[in-house]
């Protein structure tokens, strides 16, 4: 039992080891940047572990509440976020994944191995229409990755017809014949992931060649007028070669985006990645250390493609991205299932400040993983879904998406830990399609407060109000079956007075305000 004036002391200790840091900005509202594309809110749902088989596909006769099999709960979380794109088969399972494993009468559709991901089953009763009907259910579009590393230009030409084709031709008649009369909606096409690696282990000049052939045969054009996705840089984004190799030799009239994958390990180690839940405070500074390197491989990538492609026709599409743990002791290595605290929720928003900052090249971004892997929004057990503080990071930036960037001049104040000095907080702020200013703010120090002054130039606003993304702990998390805690609040810390707006940012927390 601690003696009162213990307590009193350990209070005082608590109290003034905390301080308050603060920074100044410069809001440019007469200065309007580029649109930020509602596809940069992205998400990537693969067929791994208890991604599909669980979070999403229960089959028609569960007990857990679903509409064609797929289960209600999460399709309503989902549309709670607006998700705009989804992602899909995969990631390394799209090189492995032949489309016509998965259509037809599911009793008599093949089983496979699933050889990426822990050599589990893989029975296929999650195919192209239920992908489809998940989608639609969802309101999002589709961005489907085919098969480079296993399969054919043939293969990807006739799945690509049998969803898409609106004829009387052979392809069009099997997709009707299989419960779909009207073509599926595919704006999005990936010729290959990562086929530096697990998608073929080829070398950037074999892999523009092999994207030429594929694009020869993809038939761009009014039935298909998908945006075509080339495979970018090696995870870790160092790898410049790879990028002047495919920008050259495929060319910026052959391809519609570029894709990036960047994942953050806090101790950035493939062996020992680290904890997701019960980590130090250097951990927390490590991972925010190390998701700050995305915004360098955005802009040194960015800078390659501007050499061959200046009129930036070219996108880059940043479509895996997120924390990557140790996974949750117990479970299976080959699910990559990890648990979800605050610092995702707060890593989230700094991404999603880099993604708005950098909006004239990035256009569209995918989380990895929607449910139950990775960086997910959702974990599922049974019937029941948990809602993660990465979930609430997306529902609070809603107002982001399809918003035009204002640029916003920060001086952020640095705070600094073992050899590492990092900015407290990043922001963005953009014109949302109601016509308000909205400011997103991520604070990734974890000890301190900051007081934010910034100036709003030329914009009259007299109202500032929104939500906030905090707890008392680093690692605070929401945890199945009981009321969520990580869940964004009110936020009573801002103030306008004249052309003067500020703002309170609570030590590790994310701060979305709108100004009227
Ligand atoms: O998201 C998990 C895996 O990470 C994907 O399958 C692959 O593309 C990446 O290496």
């Amino acid at each position: 039992m601690l003696s009162a004036a213990t307590v009193s002391a350990l209070m005082l200790a608590a109290s003034t080891s905390a301080a308050t840091l603060t920074a100044e900005a410069t809001l440019k509202v007469d200065q309007p940047g580029p649109k930020i594309d509602k596809y940069v809110y992205g998400q990537f749902s693969e067929h791994l572990g208890a991604g599909i088989y669980e979070g999403v596909w229960v089959g028609e006769g569960s007990k857990i509440p679903n509409v064609r099999g797929i289960r209600t709960d999460v399709v309503n979380a989902l549309k709670e976020i607006k998700v705009p794109l989804i992602r899909w088969p995969g990631g390394c399972f799209a090189d492995e994944y032949h489309w016509r494993d998965g259509i037809g009468p599911r009793d008599q559709r093949p089983s496979r191995k699933n050889n990426w991901w822990g050599g589990s089953p893989e029975s296929n009763h999650f195919g192209t229409h239920e992908f489809f009907d998940f989608a639609e259910q969802v309101g999002a579009d589709a961005y489907v990755s085919i098969n480079v590393g296993s399969g054919d230009p043939t293969e990807m030409r006739e799945w690509i017809e049998y969803m898409t084709s609106p004829g009387e031709d052979t392809l069009a008649q099997e997709r009707r014949k299989n419960g779909r009369d009207k073509p599926f909606k595919v704006p999005v096409i990936g010729i290959g992931n990562e086929s530096w690696g697990c998608g073929g282990s080829m070398t950037p000049e074999y892999y523009s060649n092999e994207y030429r052939r594929f694009n020869e045969f993809f038939h761009k054009g009014a039935d298909n007028p998908a945006l075509r996705i080339a495979v970018g840089p090696p995870s870790g984004g160092d790898d410049d070669n790879w990028t002047e190799v495919v920008m050259k030799q495929i060319g910026s009239g052959r391809m519609d985006g570029l894709s990036l994958h960047y994942y953050t390990l806090p101790t950035g180690q493939w062996e020992k990645k680290g904890a997701s839940i019960n980590f130090s405070r250097q951990a927390w500074v490590d991972t925010f250390s190390r998701t700050l390197k995305l915004e360098d491989f955005i802009v040194k990538h960015g800078a390659i493609m501007d050499k061959y492609d200046p009129e930036k026709k070219v996108a880059l599409y940043v479509d895996e991205w997120g924390t990557w743990y140790d996974v949750e002791p117990g479970t299976n290595p080959g699910h990559l299932y990890q648990l979800n605290t605050l610092r995702d929720g707060v890593l989230a928003a700094v991404n999603f400040n880099f993604f708005h900052k950098h909006a004239d090249r990035v256009k569209m971004t995918a989380v990895a993983q929607t449910i139950n892997v990775l960086q997910a929004m959702i974990l599922t057990k049974d019937d029941k879904i948990l809602l993660t503080p990465t979930y609430y990071a997306f529902k609070m930036y809603v107002p982001f998406q399809d918003s035009t960037s204002l640029p916003l001049e920060l001086n952020p104040p640095t705070f600094t830990s073992g050899d590492k000095t990092l900015p407290a907080i990043n922001a963005s702020a953009a014109k949302g399609k109601d016509g308000k200013t909205y400011i997103g703010l991520a604070n990734m120090n974890p000890d301190d407060e900051v007081k934010l002054t910034v100036n709003l130039g030329t914009l009259k606003a007299t109202k500032v109000s929104g939500e906030v993304l905090t707890a008392p702990k680093m690692d605070a998390r929401n945890e199945m079956g009981v009321p969520a805690t990580v869940v964004p609040v009110s936020y009573k810390g801002g103030k306008i007075s004249g052309n003067k707006l500020t703002l309170n940012l609570p030590a590790k927390s994310v701060v979305v305000v709108k100004l009227d």
